[in-house]
């Protein structure tokens, strides 16, 4: 088992199961987030019911543990394949059968960390260890995510437009991360032959829209129209 795990196939096959799962994850989290167009108390329940489900509560060490072994496997399988490939070699031959963003995997998926650091510190570490401002909905109290996710894109200051730019270009790197890791994943797992390979290509190129255009209608609609 330990053989496997440290073979170059165990490897990707632990970085596609893990990137599966944070592809659920994204489109759970997206589904959440439009709360946010229906206004703060649609999102407030929407975020309490997140913070406070058990079932919820036990998926989030597993979310950081998936988020932890796609992005440790794909610096290991990065690494060994910069060490074990001429790089002028690379560069000629990969052009041709490639897509730009299946040759920059690695530089998108960093990109997206870093988006995913700013992220966390703006919102989830204020929720979990911080002071939130507090509300009551239906005679329960909740902490306002709502005004927190509201005052980072609204007020029409500089660092609102700033932060808008941030969460964008992060959502275009992920849409484009994703856009080769979705049938990428399903080919590694063996779930993809010639017929199927146009399907999932497709169907992935469908998800990452959704998903870059999804994210990014929320600061735009902080910023333009609320
Ligand atoms: C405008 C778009 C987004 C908004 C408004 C948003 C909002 C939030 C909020 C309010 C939280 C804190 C939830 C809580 O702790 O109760 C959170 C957590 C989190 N977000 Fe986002 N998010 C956005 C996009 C993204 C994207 C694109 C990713 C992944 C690349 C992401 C990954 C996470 C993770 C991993 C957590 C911590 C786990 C969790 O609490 O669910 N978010 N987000």
């Amino acid at each position: 088992m330990s053989n496997f795990i440290s073979s170059s196939i165990g490897k990707k096959l632990i970085m596609s199961i893990s990137g599966l799962f944070l592809i659920v994850f994204l489109l759970v989290h997206l589904t959440a987030n439009l709360f946010l167009l229906g206004g703060s108390d649609a999102f407030n329940i929407s975020a309490h019911f997140m913070g406070t489900n058990p079932l919820i509560q036990i998926m989030q060490p597993l979310l950081a543990l998936g988020f932890a072994l796609h992005i440790i496997y794909s610096l290991i399988v990065q690494f060994h394949n910069w060490k074990s490939r001429p790089v002028n070699y690379a560069k000629v031959n990969q052009k041709d059968a490639s897509t730009w963003a299946s040759r920059n995997m690695i530089w998108l998926g960093l990109f997206v960390l870093a988006f995913l650091i700013i992220h966390l510190i703006n919102f989830f570490w204020v929720l979990k260890f911080g002071e939130p401002e507090t509300t009551v909905v239906n005679g329960v109290e909740m902490e306002d995510a709502y005004s927190l996710v509201a005052g980072l894109f609204i007020n029409g200051g500089t660092l609102a437009y700033v932060y808008s730019a941030i969460y964008i270009i992060g959502f275009i790197a992920l849409g484009m991360h994703l856009h080769h890791a979705f049938w990428s994943a399903f080919q590694t797992i063996g779930w993809s032959n010639i017929k199927w390979r146009k399907r999932l290509t497709l169907i992935g190129d469908v998800y990452a829209i959704i998903i870059a255009v999804g994210f990014s209608i929320i600061p735009i609609y902080f910023l333009f129209i609320k």
